[in-house]
């Protein structure tokens, strides 16, 4: 397998996009992506991008078509990818593996969601459908009652609080106060969390990731040729993807997420990295338990211990392993196709040393979790930097 670089990134703010249309997010992220990697677009040879439920949100399916349409790169080939939350994750990984057997050089990889376009009982039923239509959503469950039951059986088995699972909302508003593109520009207490309305006891509105429109792009690029093009490509160390049941009735156990343990075990072996080499982290934190359910099942924290070391500042800016200094799903937003790529396009920036008052200071090695569903499909990615032309 050959090494895999990221020679651009585009992305689009994230948030309510009543104004723009689907195709227009798509152009936007999708252009900036190629003007910044120093190829043109007869140079992308094929195109990956992730959408979830764009067929249920706004009435669109057949994306790959789209994709290529709209940016002006027909003829190539163009596949949309699904896996709920973890399209875009999905789509990079099947991207980068495309360039890494040596089927292409040069592919251009994106995510895109527009949610806003339904009300927010429609977007529910629509995000339900990541779960098991028969035995979960048929009765009444939606996501964030999925993660509830998670919540409650994390804060029964290890004494997790309400206020630890609220400081990671906290902590992720806080760090999207210095990212441009994210949907809340709004610092928040735990007071602000415990005394928001309650969607699924015990998660409340600000325990949850908001409905988001956005568009993110990446462009890869075989790592030999990527140092002759880029003044500082970002390698893409590890690509790995797990899985789990669909269903939550299924799991062991409902206290660790078994795919993101798996997928993450890959990526280090792959990369040759240990768990305390990682600089920083954007995880999947689409509720706040499953932020503390992440950093456990990436081995930064023992199992139950998650809650404390969010308490304790160990996640936050210039803590033990910064996590989500994007703002993550909770503050920066969450366009479920598109989360995937963002997550890789903030490593990018943090590890060009671009990343302004966010920056992580010295990060050289970054990680990245998308998960699908309530945990069915778990997506990791480490990124390097590499020595590009300067
Ligand atoms: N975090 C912070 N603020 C939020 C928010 C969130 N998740 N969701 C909405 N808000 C804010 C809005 O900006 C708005 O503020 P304003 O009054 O200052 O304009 C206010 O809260 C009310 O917004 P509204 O759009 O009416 O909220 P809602 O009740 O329709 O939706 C949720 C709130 C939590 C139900 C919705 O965001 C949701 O379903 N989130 C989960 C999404 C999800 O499941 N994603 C997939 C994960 S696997």
């Amino acid at each position: 397998m050959r090494s895999v670089s990221i020679i651009g990134a585009g992305l689009t703010k994230f948030g309510e996009h009543w104004e723009r249309s689907f195709r227009e997010l798509i152009a936007e992220a999708g252009i900036k992506a190629i003007a910044s990697s120093g190829v043109e677009g007869k140079d992308i040879e094929a195109i990956y991008g992730g959408s979830m439920a764009s067929g249920r949100f706004i009435g669109q399916e057949h994306i790959g078509a789209l994709i290529a349409d709209q940016l002006g790169l027909n003829p190539v080939a163009s596949t949309r990818l699904e896996a709920a939350c973890a399209s875009g994750g999905v789509a990079l990984r099947n991207a980068y593996m495309a360039v890494a057997s040596g089927q292409y050089d040069i592919v251009a990889v994106g995510g895109v969601e527009k949610m806003t376009e339904v009300s927010t009982e429609d977007a529910a039923v629509a995000l339900g459908g990541a779960g098991d239509q028969e035995t979960e959503l048929f009765f009444g469950a939606t996501f964030p009652a999925l993660y509830a039951l998670l919540a409650r059986a994390h804060m029964k088995e290890y004494g997790t609080t309400e206020e630890q699972l609220a400081m990671c909302a906290v902590k992720n508003h806080k760090n999207a106060m210095n990212n441009p593109n994210a949907q809340f520009k709004r610092e928040i207490s735990v007071k602000d969390v415990m005394e928001s309305g309650m969607v699924a006891s015990p998660l409340k509105l600000l325990d949850c990731s908001p409905i988001t429109d956005g568009a993110a792009a990446v462009i890869l690029c075989e790592s030999g040729k990527a140092r002759e093009i880029s003044e500082m490509p970002i390698e893409i160390a590890a690509s790995s993807q797990a899985s789990d049941t669909l269903a939550l009735a299924g799991r062991k156990s409902l206290t660790e997420m078994n795919a993101t343990k798996v997928a993450a075990g890959i990526a280090y072996r792959q990369a040759c990295v240990k768990v305390k080499d990682i600089d920083f982290a954007e995880v999947h934190d689409c509720f706040t338990i499953a932020e503390i359910m992440a950093i456990e099942g990436l081995g930064f924290f023992g199992k139950g211990e998650g809650g404390r070391a969010t308490e304790r500042g160990k996640t936050a800016m210039g803590g033990e392993i910064p996590i989500n200094p994007s703002g993550g799903l909770k503050g920066k937003g969450h366009p479920v196709g598109a989360t995937g790529i963002a997550q890789a396009i903030e490593a990018v920036y943090q590890l060009h040393n671009a990343a302004e008052k966010r920056q992580v200071k010295g990060a050289k090695i970054g990680l990245t979790h998308n998960v699908g569903g309530s945990g069915a499909t778990a997506v990791v990615h480490i990124f390097k930097q590499l020595e590009g032309k300067r």
